[in-house]
This record gives C-alpha cells, sequence and structure tokens, in this order.
C-alpha cells in the first residue's frame, strides 16, 4: 500500500478514545462478563475460587509461564524466602521514604528491584508488596519494620509484619480472600500498562511499576479510603437519607457504586461481603455500611433509573481492609498486592505470547503547506 493509501485508511478507521470494546490482548488468565456479573479467573468462577488460598490463586495465574512448575506449597516457600530477601534488599532505602505517599513510597521500592533478578522474578514482586507496604506503614508511624516470616502464609506474614503480632485467623482469612478477589480482572488500565511495557521486553520490575502507576489514580485503584470517608461523614442511621440526597442533588458520585464495565452488582462485591460478614467484629461498622448501601442502591434506581447503578468493589473492600487492620491511605498498596498476581501473570503471557503494543494515534494538528 502507498503512504497515502495508508493515511487515508488510518482516517477512515474510527477512533477509540479510551479504547472501550477494543480487543487489545488475548489471555488465558481472567475474563469479565459486564452483563452477566461474571468473573472467571484461570477457568474457575470467582464464587468458587473464594475460599482458595492466594497461594493457590497465584498457582493458577502463572501455571502455564513459570520456567519451572510450581503448586501452591511450592509458591508458599518460595514467596516465604524472597519476602526476607525483599525485606534486606529494602533496609537500606527506608530513610529515602519521609514525605512520599504510601502509594509513592512503594513505587519507589519497587522501582529498586533490578529487571534481571536471579529469583523468579513473578515470585520477587508477589513477595515484595506486603514487605513493603508493611514497612511504609510502619515507618510513617516512626516504628521498624518488622521482618518477615518465611514459615508463614502470605497472608498471616502480611498482617504480621504490619502489626507486629499474630492475627486472629478469621483476619487472615479474610485479608487472603481479598487478594484473591482482586487477583486478576481482564485488561483494566493497569494490566494494560504492564503488558504495554511488558511488549517492550522491559522486565518484570519496570513493567510492574508502570502497573503500579497506573493504578494509583483515584479513577482506577484509589476508591476503598472515600467509602470509609463518606461513612464517616454519614455518621448516624438518622443521616444516612438526608445525606445521600444532598450528595447526589450536588450531582456528586457515591462511593463504591457504578462501574464502566459491569451493568449488574460486580461479583466481587458479594465475595467481600461474605468476607466481612464473617468476621463480626462487633462494632456494627458492618451493619451501619449495609444499611447506607441499601439506602444509596434505592436512590440511585430512583434518581438515575436509566444508568444501572450497583455497589463495586471498593465498598467492601474498604470494609474488609478497615477490619483487618489497615489504615485507609494503605489500601491502594494493599489492592496492590492483590493485583500483583494479576499484573506478573499478565507480564509473563506477554512477554511468552505477545507482539509489540504500539497502537496508532490519528493526526488532528495542523498540516504544513
Ligand atoms: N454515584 C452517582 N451517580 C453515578 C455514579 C455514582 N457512584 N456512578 C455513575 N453515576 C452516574 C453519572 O453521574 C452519570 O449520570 P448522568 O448521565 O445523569 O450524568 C451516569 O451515572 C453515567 O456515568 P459515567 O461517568 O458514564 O459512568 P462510568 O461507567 O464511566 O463510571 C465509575 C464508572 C468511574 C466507576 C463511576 O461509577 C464512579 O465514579 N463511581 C464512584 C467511584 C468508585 O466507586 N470507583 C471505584 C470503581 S471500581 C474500580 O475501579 C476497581
Amino acid at each position: 500500500m502507498t503512504k497515502t493509501a495508508t493515511a487515508a485508511v488510518l482516517t477512515a478507521t474510527p477512533s477509540a478514545p479510551g479504547l472501550d470494546d477494543v480487543i487489545a490482548a488475548e489471555t488465558r488468565l481472567s475474563h469479565v462478563d459486564g452483563q452477566a456479573g461474571e468473573l472467571i479467573i484461570a477457568g474457575h468462577r470467582l464464587a468458587d475460587l473464594a475460599a482458595s488460598s492466594f497461594e493457590e490463586v497465584l498457582a493458577l495465574l502463572w501455571r502455564d509461564f513459570l520456567p519451572e512448575p510450581m503448586d501452591a506449597a511450592a509458591i508458599r516457600i518460595a514467596l516465604g524466602k524472597a519476602r526476607q530477601k525483599t525485606f534486606d534488599l529494602m533496609q537500606p532505602l527506608l530513610p529515602g521514604l519521609r514525605g512520599l505517599s504510601p502509594v509513592e513510597a512503594l513505587r519507589l521500592l519497587l522501582s529498586a528491584l533490578p529487571d534481571d533478578a536471579r529469583a523468579p522474578h513473578a515470585v520477587l514482586a508477589v513477595a515484595a508488596v506486603p514487605v513493603f507496604t508493611a514497612a511504609i506503614t510502619r515507618h510513617a508511624k516512626g516504628l521498624a519494620p518488622v521482618p518477615p516470616d518465611a514459615s508463614r502464609g502470605h497472608s498471616e506474614d502480611f498482617l504480621r509484619m504490619l502489626r507486629n503480632e499474630q492475627s486472629a485467623p478469621d483476619k487472615v482469612r479474610a485479608l487472603d480472600t481479598y487478594l484473591v478477589t482482586v487477583s486478576d480482572h481482564g485488561l483494566n488500565a493497569s494490566t494494560f500498562t504492564a503488558r504495554v511495557i511488558a511488549s517492550t521486553k522491559a522486565g518484570m520490575f519496570s513493567s510492574v511499576v508502570g502497573g503500579l502507576c497506573a493504578l494509583k489514580g483515584p479513577l482506577h485503584g484509589g476508591a476503598p479510603g472515600p467509602v470509609l470517608d463518606m461513612l464517616d461523614a454519614i455518621g448516624s442511621e438518622r443521616n444516612i437519607l438526608p445525606w445521600l440526597e444532598d450528595s447526589l442533588a450536588r450531582g456528586e458520585r457515591l462511593m463504591g457504586f457504578g462501574h464502566r464495565i459491569y451493568r449488574v452488582r460486580d461479583p466481587r462485591a458479594d465475595v467481600l461481603k461474605g468476607a466481612v460478614a464473617a468476621l463480626q467484629d462487633g462494632s456494627g461498622r458492618i451493619a451501619f455500611a449495609a444499611r447506607v448501601e441499601a439506602e444509596a442502591l434505592r436512590l440511585l434506581k430512583e434518581k438515575k433509573p436509566l444508568r444501572p447503578l450497583e455497589t463495586n468493589v471498593e465498598f467492601y473492600t474498604a470494609l474488609v481492609l478497615e477490619a483487618v487492620g489497615f489504615p485507609r491511605d494503605s489500601f491502594t498498596n494493599v489492592f496492590a498486592a492483590g493485583r500483583m498476581a494479576g499484573w506478573t501473570g499478565h507480564v509473563l503471557e506477554q512477554e511468552q505470547t505477545g507482539r509489540l503494543i504500539r497502537p496508532q494515534s490519528r493526526y488532528i494538528g495542523v498540516m504544513p503547506d
């Protein structure tokens, strides 16, 4: 085709800002059906995976891509060793975190991991996020980091490094369910970013740091903190209805509701609602949140009849992470701890099967005379 003909074809091709509905990758890792409200991860419905450990889900996501096959038990051992390794790498960098937000601090620490590391990169990346997140949270309070214990499961050790004490089994289970629930979700913005970088053969850590940078934005991984802000602002039973009505009348969005892909209830919301209900924390927080949710759903139906707006993953994420003991400014980092499973899987898949991702742009500027 001549140059002029190519330009004409490109001009005629409809552009898709936001890439809505564009298929930009083929993957065996996960599938999101927004009409049916279904999430399939590595061949399993989320509801069926919810009782699995995070290590079991990692084994599913990585099974076709690791140089040596690893089952969940082998992954648990490898993650323990890799937590220790990343803890040692992190120590000298901690003074440099001053003044950074938790997610900026995580970005800095992850960037320090070399793309040519010898251990399986995916294992190191997944191991690193809890080690760094716990240390960042403690560092902000002037507390020393707690070294990992390689003999423990990943979620159990995450909470132990955060709180410097053993957490109750129901809290460990709730965190594990959370990490499984957010482990992968199709070609979301951060996963796409990681795949674009991986497609240039830049390497694992460059790719997942890019994923984290995309996750950081308030339109992607930044919503669960504001859900708690909303619950705090409502404050009491009798304020639920007036607060929600005022907020909607001002044209504001209710945090934890609506989704770009799901037109029905986000299946992750139900899994996390179950996880938080199992905690029975006795504070009344969860029952209060459920009443806010019911009222919000009723009002959204009434005020926005043409747009199905249902509860999304972030509403119950906020409650799970608060109940297991994370401060709200660390929620995006905990999201990254789970989503690292998917990012690493997609990077490995892209490296193995993909092609350089290089779309076109439509020039709308001035042409030379
Ligand atoms: N509360 C009130 N109204 C809403 C909400 C909401 N949470 N979400 C969408 N709407 C309304 C919009 O105001 C708009 O109404 P209008 O047509 O009368 O102007 C209509 O629904 C369509 O809105 P869009 O912006 O086209 O919806 P989109 O699909 O692009 O938005 C998003 C998805 C960003 C998640 C949105 O629902 C939102 O802002 N929700 C609140 C923030 C939140 O919970 N984010 C976490 C999402 S989950 C995740 O990213 C992991």
